[in-house]
C-alpha cells in the first residue's frame, strides 16, 4: 500500500473533514502516512495524531522559517517528544533561503542543533532546503549526515546534487511538483536515482500533482505522483508503490 512520507494534516486546511478523509485512506489503498512537525505547535497536534490514528506516524522538528521561535526551553521540550512511540524522525528541518527569515544564521543554528539531536536518538532526518543547495551539503558534510541518515524532502535539485546526497545514502522525498510541465530538471533527476532511494510524499496540504495543481493536496492524489515515476523507470505503478513502501518501511521503520 501506498506509503506517504511527508504530511500536514494537522494543518487547519483539513479542520473541515479531518476524520471523514483520514479514515477513508485504507479503502483507496493508503497503508501509512507521517505527519510532519514544521513548528513547535504542529509538532503537538502530530503528537495528538499518532496517538489517535495506528496508521499514522510522527516527526519532530521545526522548519527552518520557524526557527526563530526556538530556545533552549521549547528546544529541550523538542529533544524529549523523540522517544514517544511511533515517533519516527526527527524534522522537518534545514534551510530555506527562498524565504531569508530567520536570517541564514539562526536558520544554520538550528539545522545543526536537530541533526545532532536525530543523532543522539538514532532516528533520520527529514530535510527540508530550499534555494539553500551549497550551504545544505556543506553543513551535512561537515556534519557527517551520512551516519545519521534520512531522506531530502521535496527534492527540488538538480541530478548533479542528487549524487551528492546519494554519496551520503540519503533518500529523496518525491511528490506532486513531479507530475509539472516544466520540472524537467526534476524528472531528469528521478530517471538518474535508483528506485531503492526513492519516497513518495505529498506534502498535503500543498503541492497537489496534475490534474489537481492548485487545489488541495492529500494523500489520495499519490496514485498520479507514483504513475508518473513509474514512467521515467520505466517500471508499472504497482512496482513504484510497492519499492517505496519498502524504502520508507526500511528507512524509518527500521524494518
Ligand atoms: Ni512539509
Amino acid at each position: 500500500m501506498i506509503f506517504d512520507s511527508h504530511a500536514h494534516y494537522d494543518d487547519e486546511a483539513f479542520d473541515g473533514d479531518r476524520e471523514q478523509l483520514l479514515t477513508s485512506f485504507k479503502e483507496h489503498g493508503i497503508g501509512r502516512v507521517i505527519n510532519v512537525g514544521a513548528s513547535l505547535e504542529s509538532c503537538k497536534t502530530t503528537l495528538q495524531l499518532i496517538r489517535q490514528y495506528p496508521f499514522i506516524y510522527g516527526a519532530m522538528g521545526v522548519h527552518p522559517s520557524e526557527t526563530g521561535e526556538l530556545d533552549e526551553e521549547s528546544f529541550a521540550w523538542l529533544c524529549g517528544q523523540c522517544t514517544t512511540d511511533k515517533v519516527v524522525a526527527v524534522g522537518e528541518t534545514g534551510l530555506d533561503y527562498h524565504w531569508k527569515e530567520p536570517e541564514p544564521s539562526v536558520q544554520k543554528m538550528w539545522f545543526e542543533r536537530q541533526m545532532e539531536l536525530a543523532r543522539e536518538v538514532k532516528l533520520p532526518v527529514i530535510i527540508h532546503s530550499r534555494d539553500a543547495a551549497k550551504d545544505t551539503l556543506d553543513m551535512m558534510k561537515a556534519l557527517h549526515a551520512g551516519d545519521i541518515g534520512g531522506v531530502i524532502h521535496c527534492f527540488s535539485y538538480t541530478k548533479e546534487i542528487a549524487r551528492e546526497y546519494l554519496d551520503m545514502g540519503y533518500y529523496f522525498g518525491i511528490g506532486g511538483v513531479i507530475t509539472f510541465q516544466n520540472a524537467k530538471k526534476l524528472k531528469e533527476a528521478v530517471e538518474y536515482i535508483p528506485a531503492d532511494k526513492i519516497l513518495l510524499e505529498t506534502d498535503s496540504p500543498y503541492l497537489a500533482p496534475e490534474p489537481n495543481r492548485g487545489r488541495r493536496n492529500t494523500s489520495l492524489n499519490l496514485p498520479y505522483v507514483a504513475q508518473k515515476i513509474a514512467e521515467l523507470k520505466g517500471i508499472s505503478c504497482e512496482e513504484v508503490v510497492e519499492i517505496t513502501e519498502r524504502n520508507a518501511e526500511k528507512l524509518f521503520l527500521g524494518q
